[in-house]
């Protein structure tokens, strides 16, 4: 598989401070060019965990996982996707009046599938409404399906694609699942439907609280567009090594 085919790797920066968040980005960019911000990070330091990582050059995965009525959603996915527009600036007023687009950092974004398909279509066109009024390039939004941490059972993988399925009716660009159901969303939403896998553990490495786990290299033979590892690299004593071996499979 030549280096263009292979799934990116995407960073979950679940930590607490700005500091920490900031030694981990300094240590992994540019082997690692993408990292996750999710509820723990950015309930803690919010856009400046954003325009941090804008900064140092890197992509930002924004995992905020929404789930609310459609015009609620649709109002948070607006605010998100005007981050990529503050990286230069430390005014927390950040909105649509600020039209210096330095650079775009949030590259993907998530909402809940669950939430349905009038939902996912607000959050969707908010993104493009805002994109366009900014002048950049719309982020990508993919919805979560059954989360990696839920046990496999009987019927893990039909629900999963059923949820892919409607999320790509509603106009979304992927969805996040476990490495096994990623070939059967591949094979049902098609080539270019970006697949997002966390729950990617080394052979014999803790578990932790995920369950649905798979290996990288079993991630590349899915067909997942990204793997997304949190506490194998976070934790590791030797975060870039850890990076790296990931990234070899
Ligand atoms: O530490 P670990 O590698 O388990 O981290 C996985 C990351 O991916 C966490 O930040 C978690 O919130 C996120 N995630 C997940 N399963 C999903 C969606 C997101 O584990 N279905």
């Amino acid at each position: 598989m030549s280096v263009e085919e292979r799934p990116k790797l995407i960073v979950a920066l679940d930590v607490e401070t700005l500091q920490e968040a900031e030694r981990l980005v300094k240590i992994l960019y540019p082997t690692v060019q993408m990292f996750k911000i999710g509820s723990q990070l950015y309930t803690a330091c919010g856009p400046q965990a954003v325009q941090m990582a804008g900064r140092a050059g890197a992509k930002v995965f924004l995992d905020l996982k929404f789930h609310d009525i459609p015009n609620t959603v649709g109002n948070a996915v607006l605010s998100c996707t005007s981050l990529s527009c503050v990286v230069d600036s430390l005014d927390p007023g950040f909105g649509k009046e600020i039209k210096k687009a330095v650079a775009y950092p949030v590259f993907m974004m998530t909402i809940h599938t669950v939430g349905g398909q009038e939902m996912m279509r607000f959050a969707v066109n908010a993104a493009a409404e805002r994109a366009k009024e900014l002048g950049i390039i719309r982020p990508k939004i993919v919805g979560v399906t059954v989360l990696t941490s839920d046990e496999q059972a009987e019927n893990t993988q039909k629900k999963v694609v059923a949820m892919a399925i409607s999320a790509k009716q509603a106009g979304l660009d992927g969805v996040v699942c476990s490495v096994q159901e990623a070939m059967a969303v591949r094979q049902t939403c098609g080539k270019d439907f970006i697949i997002v896998t966390p729950g990617i553990r080394p052979q014999g490495l803790d578990k932790g609280d995920q369950k649905r786990v798979a290996t990288s290299k079993a991630a590349m033979e899915a067909g997942s567009d990204f793997l997304v590892v949190g506490r194998p690299i976070v934790a590791a004593a030797d975060p870039l090594k850890a990076a790296q071996g990931f990234l070899l499979g």
